[in-house]
């Protein structure tokens, strides 16, 4: 039997509500939801792993989160971050057990939408170096598009994580069938080259059920789905419900 596909949960979206009330004080302790008590719940619930994005804009995630969740025993903490000499030395310091480069300016991104890796091989070259030197996992979240894989590739990461949003704009549109081709074709490619395959961003309940027809998937990245699920059903029960999704059962 192939093993059942892991489930990063994005809690950034729990830090978006508290931002929402709580922006200049959030280290306040009336300050909720608390990114903490979520990232427990959802391991509670089943996640495999803990995602959160450290944005250079500091609109919903805050550095004292990151470090408070990194301490929680048992957290596979995945740090989504910008390609920067900053963020590559927090992350250095920091060691999570992962980190996913993903495109934060203008130029950085591809029409897709993910890191325009091909047209800035030289940085990010030098900043997977960095982190895989820390004993970091790398991952680069790009496009399906081939030239992007390759460029992956080339500059050293061992791990994609395919940008799923085209698709999940075009969800039960005619154009959604299109989509999850090339979906198809960019983990078939990225899984010839012997990188391992993630995916996410835009993810939700129903459209799980594609995604999971995709070859050689490793890991799904899922956030804003969950978060806003957890408010009608608790962070427990959103989390085990999309785990049993990606184990078959739902
Ligand atoms: N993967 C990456 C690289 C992301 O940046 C995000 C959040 O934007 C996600 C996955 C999760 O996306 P969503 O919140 O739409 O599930």
């Amino acid at each position: 039997m192939s093993r059942p596909i892991l489930l990063g949960v994005n809690i950034d979206h729990a830090a978006t509500v508290r931002q929402a009330r709580y922006r200049g004080s959030h280290a306040s302790p009336h300050a909720e939801p608390s990114p903490l008590a979520f990232t427990r719940e959802a391991l509670a619930g089943g996640a495999d792993g803990i995602t959160v994005h450290l944005r250079e804009d500091r609109r919903h995630i805050q550095e004292d989160d990151v470090l408070a969740i990194a301490r929680l025993p048992g957290v596979r903490l995945n740090l989504e971050m910008a390609c920067t000499p900053w963020m590559t030395d927090f992350a250095r310091r920091l060691r999570p057990a992962a980190v996913c480069l993903v495109p934060e300016s203008r130029e950085e991104i591809t029409t897709e939408g993910g890191l325009e890796v091909a047209g800035q091989r030289d940085r990010v070259a030098a900043t997977v170096a960095a982190l895989r030197d820390a004993g970091i996992e790398v991952s680069l979240f790009i496009g399906p598009e081939a030239t992007q894989i390759d460029a992956a590739h080339a500059v050293g990461a061992p791990v994609v994580e395919l940008h799923t949003g085209a698709f999940a704009n075009a969800w039960l549109s005619p154009a959604a069938d299109a989509e999850l081709a090339r979906l198809r074709a960019g983990c078939e490619h990225a899984h010839r080259l012997g990188l391992v395959v993630n995916a996410g961003h835009g993810i939700n309940y129903d459209n799980i059920r594609a995604i999971l027809t995709l070859p050689h998937l490793h890991e799904l990245n899922i956030g804003h789905t969950i978060v806003a699920r957890s408010l009608l059903t608790g962070v427990r029960a959103a989390v085990a419900e999309m785990k049993a999704h990606l184990r078959g059962g739902a």
